[in-house]
C-alpha cells in the first residue's frame, strides 16, 4: 500500500514587520485589546513589488531543500491561496515556470484559511492512487492585499506568508486521514463580498476586502473545530492521548486554547505563532508546522493533528505521523 509522507517543510515571511504599536497609529485600537482578544502582538506584511508566488517560491525552494530533492523530482504542484497574483494563470503554474517545472499538474485551491488542509488531502490522495509521487503543498497568502486598512476589526486580524511541504509516496504513513468540510448556509458571516464576475472594474481597482462578523464566526469556529477532533479520533481508532503535537490554524488564541482543551493537551504541546504571524489564511498551518519541524519540537515519528477553520465556511484536518 501506498502512503504520502511529509518529507520537507519550509516557510516564509515578508521582511516587514507590522506592530499592534504601528497599527494604533492607523486605527482606533490598542495593544491591550488585540492581544487580548486575539494573541496577536505583530504580523509581516508584503512590500509593494511582493506578491503571492514570491513567497510560495520561496518556501517551496526552503521545502526541497529541507527534503533534499531537486526540481525535477516534482510531479504535482498544488499552491492553495485565496489571494493569486493574477486572476489567471494560476499561482502554482508561476510558481511552476519560476522553478522550471514543464508538464507536471500544476493547479491553485480556494479554501481560505481550510486550503492547506485542503491541498494536503487532495496531494494526499494523489499520490495514495498513483498519479504522483512527489508534491508540493503549499499555502500562500497576501491577505494584507484584501483587507480594508481603515477597518479595525479586520485590519488588526491578518498577516502575509508562506508554507510548503514536500509530499512524497512513501510504504509508511504519512498522513493517516484527512478530513475536508464545508458549508456555504455560511459565506456571508465571513467574505470578500465581490469579485471578478461580479464587480470587474472594482475589483481591478481593489475596493473589495474581508468583511467578517467575527464573534459569529468565532462561535461556528469553536464548536466546528472541537467536532473535527472528535471525528478525526474516531477515524483513526486513537485516543487524547496519542497526539503529539496539535498544529491548528493560527487566527485567534482562543480559538487555539479551546481546541487544545478538547484535546485535553497543554499548551506545550500545540505550535503557536498567532502572536507573531497574525492570521495568514492559507499560510497558517504549514507556517506553523515548519515552525515546530525547524525548532526541533516536532520529531520524526511524532502524531500531529492539523485543523484549519475559515470563510466558506470551510473546515478541515489530517492526521499526520511525521
Ligand atoms: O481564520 C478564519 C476564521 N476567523 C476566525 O476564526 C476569527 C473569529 N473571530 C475572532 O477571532 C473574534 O471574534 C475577533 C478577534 C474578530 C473579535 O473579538 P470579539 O471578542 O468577538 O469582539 P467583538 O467583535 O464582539 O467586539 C467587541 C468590542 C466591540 O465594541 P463594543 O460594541 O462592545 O463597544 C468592537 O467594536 O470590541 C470592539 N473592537 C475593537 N476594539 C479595539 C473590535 N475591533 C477592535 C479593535 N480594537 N481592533
Amino acid at each position: 500500500m501506498t502512503f504520502a509522507r511529509i518529507t520537507g517543510t519550509g516557510s516564509d515571511l515578508p521582511e516587514k514587520v507590522l506592530t499592534n504599536a504601528d497599527l494604533e497609529a492607523m486605527v482606533d485600537t490598542n495593544d491591550q485589546w488585540i492581544r487580548e482578544r486575539t494573541g496577536i502582538r505583530q504580523r509581516h506584511i508584503v512590500a509593494p513589488d511582493e506578491a503571492t508566488a514570491d513567497l510560495a517560491e520561496r518556501a517551496a525552494r526552503r521545502a526541497l531543500e529541507a527534503a533534499d530533492r531537486r526540481v525535477g523530482d516534482i510531479d504535482l504542484i498544488i499552491v492553495a491561496t485565496t489571494t493569486p497574483d493574477r486572476v489567471f494563470p494560476s499561482t502554482a503554474c508561476l510558481l511552476q515556470q519560476r522553478l522550471g517545472i514543464h508538464g507536471c499538474a500544476a493547479f491553485d485551491l480556494q479554501a481560505v484559511c481550510t486550503g492547506f488542509v485542503y491541498a494536503l488531502g487532495v496531494a494526499d490522495k494523489f499520490i495514495r492512487c498513483g498519479s504522483a509521487r512527489c508534491a508540493l503543498v503549499i499555502g500562500a497568502e497576501t491577505m494584507s492585499r484584501i483587507i480594508d486598512w481603515t477597518d479595525r476589526s479586520t485590519c488588526v486580524l491578518f498577516g502575509d506568508g508562506a508554507g510548503a511541504v514536500v509530499l512524497e509516496a512513501s510504504d509508511e504513513p504519512g498522513v493517516h486521514s484527512s478530513h475536508l468540510h464545508a458549508d456555504g448556509h455560511y459565506s456571508h458571516l465571513l467574505h470578500v463580498p465581490k469579485g471578478v464576475a461580479t464587480a470587474p472594474g472594482e475589483v481591478a481597482a481593489a475596493r473589495t476586502f474581508v468583511e467578517m462578523k467575527g464573534n459569529e464566526v468565532f462561535r461556528v469556529a469553536t464548536n466546528t473545530l472541537g467536532r473535527i477532533v472528535d471525528e478525526t479520533l474516531a477515524a483513526n481508532g486513537l485516543n487524547k492521548s496519542d497526539i503529539d503535537w496539535l498544529v491548528p490554524h493560527q487566527a485567534n488564541i482562543r480559538i487555539i486554547e479551546a481546541t487544545a482543551r478538547k484535546l485535553k493537551m497543554s499548551l506545550d504541546h500545540v505550535i503557536i505563532t498567532v502572536d507573531r504571524h497574525g492570521n495568514t489564511s492559507a499560510a497558517s498551518v504549514p507556517l506553523a508546522l515548519d515552525q515546530g519541524v525547524r525548532d526541533g519540537r516536532i520529531k520524526r515519528g511524532d502524531m500531529l493533528l492539523l485543523e484549519a477553520f475559515g470563510g466558506g465556511f470551510t473546515w478541515g484536518s489530517a492526521l499526520v505521523t511525521y
